[in-house]
């Protein structure tokens, strides 16, 4: 070293600098990776310059490298998985040696894993399908929910910790507590249900569900009807297999078995799917194998309302579409999405419901109260009324919210008109819906913590001709004057129908 002339130092400290700040290019396959997002394999290519690259992950497909840029010798990018709530943060590919090492997170999920140069044989046999969409048709839609769908469904309460046994006693239970006899019909099982694909591709259930057909013939034999769930992409959002390449496929064993109601649900799909027109198309696919099957089956979208769903959910073939992202049993995500996200109302109507989401009542983490204006708001938006409780262990006073047949009618009227707000007043909102009798249900809201009083003129809301005022909750009838007055307790409700 002391040898070496400055000019001679210079260059080969450059040329070692050159050398070591090479990014890591080539293709990769790991040695393993977290169950969620399942990664496979990554590539990386330098194209004079233009460093570009993809991760495929069993859940989503080829992920492109986005905003890829060398750190020195590391590599450093964002993924984005399609979902928009999600900012994504820097991932890093760093060599080490022949392999490369991998660190970030996506979504909730950290990584840091390694991977090994892959032969071409690995490689290709990682090779993620992709598959063509059809072109845009309108799906003819069938009169399957005239009203708001009314049943039940296993996720609220059971999440994946769902089988056939529970969704035998739920039905046996459905009849018991009455609750089928006030019109809840559907049993529908969530997530949770799908095993493996047989060697022709057919979907199985798992082990805790050994028999589908049975099943529903044993709902069926009970006077309700049942419904299972899937979705577009290659896993549903609990990680089970979903129909992504075996639509129609998939379409026909729901229909085989029985099922009555599909809950399609986009997860993983919002991947490959987050531009309008694939999302469409994806819906359209099912909404079109849904009728090739010839059975009559309930179409429920869940795209968590993106791309203004309810402008097109009609045209898909659906019944029903989600306008948010899931419900929680708490007040504040309850009342978030009922008073203030529910979709745009005029896309509601007979055959075609924004679906705020299932319900919460029963399952605890809500007051009395709370419940109430939950079942009130929902009632006044002509919400489907699905039940996501225990129904086998219920209180009275959840039986009493559930099955208030007052209730129940001013959610299934047949004008199936989706109530609004008409005043607001701090955390004191009054809402109405207009009833296909001419009479109007009203609803009394207090968003407040505190109790509060209520009080004006029916006029000043446009019920200036009401001359009776019956209060659903209390069953009870009064008189009306030209004024109201109604105390509220905090986080309560009273609902109303008022007719001339
Ligand atoms: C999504 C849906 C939920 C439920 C779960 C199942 O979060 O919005 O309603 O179906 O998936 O994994």
């Amino acid at each position: 070293m002391r040898r070496l002339t400055t000019a001679t130092f210079v260059i080969s400290t450059l040329l070692s600098t050159t050398a070591i700040a090479a990014p890591p290019t080539g293709a990769w396959v790991f040695d393993s990776s977290p169950e969620y997002p399942d990664f496979t394999r990554v590539k990386v290519s330098d194209d004079a310059g233009k460093l570009s690259g993809t991760i495929t992950s069993r859940w989503y497909g080829d992920l492109p490298m986005k905003d890829l840029r060398a750190d020195g010798d590391v590599l450093k990018f964002k993924i984005y998985n399609g979902n928009p709530k999600i900012t994504p943060t820097d991932i890093t590919i760093a060599a080490d040696g022949e392999a490369v090492r991998m660190t970030g997170k996506l979504w909730y999920q950290d990584f840091d894993i390694t991977a090994h140069k892959g032969t071409a044989a690995e490689l290709k046999a990682l090779d993620f399908p992709s598959y063509p969409l059809p072109p845009h048709r309108v799906v003819p839609q069938k009169n399957l929910a005239a009203k708001p769908p009314m049943g039940w469904n296993s996720w609220n309460k059971f999440a994946t910790a769902i089988d056939d046994k529970t969704v035998r006693e739920i039905a046996d239970a459905m009849v018991a507590s009455g609750l089928r006899d006030a019109g809840y019909i559907y049993v529908n099982i969530d997530d949770g249900w799908q095993g493996k694909r047989d060697q022709n591709g057919v979907l199985q259930p798992n082990e805790k569900f050994p028999d589908m057909k049975a099943l529903a013939d044993y709902v069926h034999s009970k006077g309700l009807k049942i419904g299972i769930y899937s979705s577009q992409g290659p896993k549903t959002c609990g990680g089970f297999e979903g129909s992504y390449g075996h639509v129609e496929q998939d379409a026909r064993i729901f229909a085989a078995w029985g099922m009555d109601y599909l809950k399609y649900d986009l997860c993983s799909g919002e991947a490959f799917y987050h531009t309008k027109e694939t999302v469409y198309a994806t819906y359209q696919q099912m909404g079109e194998a849904l009728a090739a099957t010839g059975r009559d089956i309930v179409f429920s979208l869940c795209q968590y309302g993106r791309f203004d769903v309810g402008s097109w959910g009609r045209d898909v073939g659906g019944h029903l579409w989600r306008t948010t992202s899931d419900i929680e049993d708490t007040y504040a995500r309850m009342s978030w999405i009922g008073f203030d996200a529910n979709g745009v109302p005029n896309h509601t109507g007979p055959n075609g419901w924004n679906d705020p989401d299932m319900l919460e009542v029963g399952n605890g983490g809500m007051s009395h109260d709370e419940y109430k204006t939950h079942m009130s708001l929902w009632a006044l938006m002509a919400a489907p009324l699905l039940l996501g409780n225990d129904v086998r262990t219920m209180t009275p006073e959840t039986i009493e919210l559930l099955t208030n047949r007052e209730v129940i009618a001013i959610d299934q009227d047949v004008a199936g008109v989706q109530g609004l707000p008409v005043k607001k007043n701090g955390t004191t909102e009054i809402w109405t819906k207009k009833l296909s009798d001419g009479s109007t249900a009203v609803g009394l809201f207090n968003r407040a913590d505190t109790p509060v009083t209520v009080n004006g003129n029916w006029a000043e809301i446009g019920l200036s001709d009401a001359v009776k005022v019956r209060d659903v909750w209390a069953h009870k009838d009064a008189k009306a004057s030209a004024a109201y007055s109604y105390t509220l307790p905090a986080h309560g409700a009273v609902l109303l129908t008022v007719s001339r």
